[in-house]
């Protein structure tokens, strides 16, 4: 099949490459006229596992070429994937929808007879119908449809070629035929297609990100209660988990959530909700960012109790700057949001990141950047695991021990190998893991260690 896709951002660059893998003629479209040469040449713009290999293969094909011209774009095909950007308004919480409704008044004017232009960005609820009624004094005899994408950032490729699911909302039969056959060797393959109507489908991405998110701080208020009594914040989630109505994917209690995504497509959502007058149904949304921002005040208020509640001058080690493991992305990053917090607050920070520290500083310029691990843990007084890149469970405790002043840590993701370090003399801590029955740990006692209060750290 031919199609374009239009924004050759994350989610259309792997978009456009997969359908080229699978067959299709591709024409990938974006006003960005250097990120467009790039691509041409074969070369993603984003690292991702797998992207150079797939690109290099689909543009020797012959089946993607890219263009800046959306004319050219209009007469290539009638089937048109949009895949731009639905950031986070400045004035408001609401999704900003500038860039969907600048493609759509540029392609729809361009369209052929018989078009049918299908959404994947992350829209508000009632987006693809305001879209379609637009078109009906545009582009008369074209049709709109809302295809979510679910792709997680350092497994989107395979996340793209291996979905779990494929949703797809449309208003008629020929919608539903055109997406059945972009998909056919997913859905041969056994991959679950859900047709239905395009509020629905439109939601399906937002409460499916919203779900997982509300996991996630759900697992963190257990780990500030937990805190509270002296419990095992990870043992819980582990018993939890075990349940397999519960599941334990997405309830590790740590330091939370961050990226591109389920911050901004939960408060969008809920602003989108109270619009409709349903905003108390959505209203724990609010509750759920709330506990998230606390998990950073409250790794920022640990690490001040560590070191004795001064941060002056102090030298802390910083693992990670991702705002996961497996990305470079930094975007609404919990790990930079702490280090600049110590920052701020006078500490002389060191951060280290397997593969994050050029977009680190370039978003944030005046933070201390270094490109191992010893050269962020000399003469740290404080070492914190903010990412879990699985570099960091490599590390030998015992050598780093040596390079520190203080063999201090806390390990905000509670995923490093905590016996291990305890044996090679380190005090490690944990985000909602009891402290008295530790070898070797400074706090004195956990009646002694920060307790969050809702809003803030005390
Ligand atoms: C997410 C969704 O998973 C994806 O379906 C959607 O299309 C875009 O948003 P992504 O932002 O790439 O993808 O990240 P994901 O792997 O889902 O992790 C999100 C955040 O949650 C990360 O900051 C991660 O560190 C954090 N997380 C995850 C936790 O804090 N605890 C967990 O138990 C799991």
């Amino acid at each position: 099949m031919r199609m374009t896709v239009i924004g050759t951002g994350y989610v259309g660059t792997v978009h456009a490459a997969c359908m080229a893998d699978i067959g299709h003629e591709v024409l990938g479209i974006d006003i960005d006229a250097a990120r467009i040469a790039m691509l041409a040449a074969g070369r993603a713009p984003i690292r991702e596992t797998g992207l150079d290999t797939l690109l290099a293969r689909a543009v020797a094909s012959g089946r993607l070429h890219f263009t800046t011209s959306m004319d050219e774009g209009a007469a290539f095909a009638r089937t048109h994937f949009l895949c731009v950007g639905t950031p986070q308004r400045h004035d408001s919480e609401a999704a900003d929808l500038r860039y969907v409704d600048a493609v759509v008044d540029s392609l729809a004017p361009r369209l052929q007879p018989g078009s049918l232009l299908v959404g994947k960005s992350t829209v508000p609820v009632g987006t693809a119908a305001r879209i379609g009624a637009g078109l009906t004094e545009t582009a008369p005899d074209s049709d709109v449809a809302w295809n979510p994408e679910f792709l997680r950032e350092g497994s989107a490729v395979a996340d793209t070629m291996r979905p779990d699911r494929l949703v797809v909302g449309v208003g008629s039969a020929e919608a539903e035929e055109t997406l059945r056959t972009v998909y056919a060797p997913m859905i041969r393959a056994g991959v679950p297609f859900f047709s239905t109507d395009l509020a629905t489908a439109e939601l399906v991405k937002v409460a499916s990100n919203s779900f997982l998110a509300t996991k996630i701080s759900f697992i963190n208020a257990m780990s500030e209660v937990c805190a509270a009594v002296n419990a095992d914040a990870t043992v819980l989630a582990r018993a939890m988990g075990a349940d397999s109505r519960i599941g334990e994917r997405f309830l590790e209690p740590g330091l939370g959530f961050g990226g591109s995504c389920f911050p901004k497509d939960i408060r969008a959502f809920a602003a989108r909700a109270e619009e409709l007058g349903a905003g108390p149904a959505v209203g724990f949304l609010h509750e759920v960012d709330r506990i998230n921002t606390r998990q950073r005040l409250r790794t920022v208020a640990f690490a001040r109790h560590l070191l004795g509640d001064s941060l002056t001058d102090r030298r802390v080690a910083v693992f990670g700057a991702a705002f996961k493991p497996g990305s470079d992305d930094v975007r609404d990053s919990p790990a930079l949001a702490v280090a600049t917090a110590l920052d701020q607050q006078g500490a002389d920070v060191r951060i280290h990141d397997p593969q994050a520290l050029d977009n680190a500083r370039a978003a944030f310029p005046d933070l201390a950047y270094v490109p191992t691990v010893p050269d962020a843990c000399e003469n740290a007084e404080l070492v914190l695991h903010l990412t879990a890149w699985p570099e960091y469970r490599q590390i030998d405790p015992a050598a780093l021990a040596l390079v520190v002043r203080e063999p201090l840590l806390l390990d905000a993701r509670n995923s490093l190998d905590e016996a291990v370090w305890q044996r090679a003399g380190w005090a490690i801590h944990g985000l909602g893991r009891p402290q008295t029955h530790r070898h070797g740990s400074t706090t004195a006692d956990s009646s002694d260690r920060p307790v969050l209060v809702a809003g803030g750290a005390s």
